[in-house]
């Protein structure tokens, strides 16, 4: 639709460009520059033009009303998970989402929910171990762990086991590496294969386990359309499993992680959730939730979605050029102070705030339209039931947490998270 009367779209001017290069040249300073210049609005790396893209209605245009138009294309774990949900597109992506979709609705995730308490119950557990201690925990390494025993149970019905939990960390090298859009288009230049290397160890024994257990887990249902659908290689089996390893591990963590961190600034949102309602009520649950969303609303781990303009379009009265890089940052979307009141604030109130609820566009931490995160439910719900069991349990007291944030391929804390716990009534 490129008859619409359009109007030019602001760009950043090369002088300040030059500017943001020689004040350190992060890719988050560059976006909130331009984010300045309006909610659609340009700049060039080399010959190369990127449209960022911020404003409610144009954020639901690229992401859920015109998919056709902007797709997603040669996604930055492409060398890693090669054929999975997060990279795949058109028919087999389709074919894809629609095998797992009733796996992570409200209904079936319910199927996973006792691994979800068995790794809470797990953890809660080292937790007591260590605050009888006075142990300072590295709380980051032991939420890594517990996103990554959750997302293992549910795939094999087997908790996390340690040769698994160490082939995964040295495999996330590998992902850490990954910078936040590629300078240029097609795939970056590091090398995967030592990475790809455990991958592909940790995607057998995943597969062993799966074959002789007998309670369900999400590899038996790739292993059962391996059986009965040409597609299901064994290759994209393995594709599969490890795209769920991945995009549920280090994204949930890292929730998690900046909760205990805005938490430790804002003790009273702890006492405020806890105060809502008994244990096991729903009042608790929904402030627990709403710490959650807050949480996800400041830092939205998937900070930076990029898609490709495969035909001409217009946005917000701006002529889009097929080709374009356009960003969708759900970061500068949920800190723009004319959607959201006072948006540096940590106030969760505002999640339960019935005409305060986010308009369309203005909140994305998962995506949003057809391509929107396939684990939202999941994530949500292994944070609660968490959150419901430590939260009352223990007050976690920060003693070191990084001074820098790393804006790569998620936005988290740039080092570890150490915490004395503790236990409730100290
Ligand atoms: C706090 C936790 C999480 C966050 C913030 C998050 C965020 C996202 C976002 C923003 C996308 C869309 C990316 C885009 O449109 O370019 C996405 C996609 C995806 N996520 Fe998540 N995610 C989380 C947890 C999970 C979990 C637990 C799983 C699986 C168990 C999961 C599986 C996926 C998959 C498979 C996709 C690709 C979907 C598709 O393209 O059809 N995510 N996630």
């Amino acid at each position: 639709m490129t008859t619409a009367a359009t109007s030019v779209l602001p760009e950043l001017d090369a002088e300040a460009f030059a500017r943001w290069r020689a004040g350190g040249g992060r890719v988050v300073d560059l976006l909130s520059v331009v984010r300045e210049l309006g909610p659609v609005a340009g700049f060039r790396l080399g010959d190369r033009r990127v449209v960022l893209v911020t404003g409610a209605s144009a954020v639901q245009q690229v992401l859920a009303k015109r998919t056709e138009v902007y797709v997603k294309r040669g996604h930055r774990v492409k060398p890693l998970l090669g054929g999975g949900l997060l990279c795949a597109a058109g028919e087999p992506w389709r074919r894809q989402r629609k095998l797992l979709q009733p796996q992570f609705t409200g209904q079936g995730i319910k199927v996973y929910e006792p691994q979800i308490r068995a790794a809470v119950a797990d953890t809660a557990e080292r937790w007591r171990v260590a605050a009888a201690a006075g142990e300072v925990r590295e709380v980051d390494a032991d939420l890594r762990h517990f996103s990554l025993d959750v997302i293992w149970r549910s795939l094999t019905a087997h908790p996390l086991d340690p040769e698994t939990h160490r082939r995964l960390v040295a495999a996330g090298e590998g992902f850490a590496a990954i910078p936040a859009f590629a300078p240029a288009s097609g795939d970056t230049e590091i090398d995967f294969r030592e990475a790809n290397e455990h991958v592909d160890r940790v995607a057998e024994h995943a597969i062993a386990l799966a074959e002789e257990s007998r309670e369900p887990g999400l590899v038996q249902v790739l292993l059962r359309a391996a059986a009965e659908l040409p597609d299901y290689t064994e290759r994209l089996v393995r594709d599969e499993l490890m795209t769920l390893v991945v995009a549920g591990y280090e994204t949930t963590a890292t929730a998690l992680s900046w909760l205990f961190l805005l938490l430790d600034a804002h003790p009273e949102q702890r006492e405020w959730a806890l105060a809502a309602g008994p244990a096991g009520s729903a009042e608790r649950a929904a402030a627990i939730r709403a710490l959650v969303d807050e949480t996800l609303r400041l830092y939205p781990v998937a900070w930076l979605m990029p898609r490709h303009a495969a035909e001409d379009d217009v946005l917000d009265g701006h002529r889009i050029e097929a080709g374009t890089t356009v960003l969708l940052a759900p970061y500068l979307t949920h800190r723009d102070a004319e959607l959201w009141p006072d948006p540096e604030e940590f106030r969760p109130q505002r999640f339960l705030e019935a005409e305060r609820r986010p308009a369309p566009g203005t909140y994305f931490p998962f995506g949003l339209g057809p391509r929107a995160c396939l684990g939202a439910q999941f994530s949500v719900r292994e944070m609660v039931l968490l959150l419901e069991e430590l939260l009352p349990a223990y007050r976690v007291q920060v003693r070191q947490a990084p001074a820098e944030t790393a804006y790569r391929l998620t936005v988290h804390p740039d080092g570890p998270i150490r915490a004395v716990l503790h236990a409730a009534g100290e």
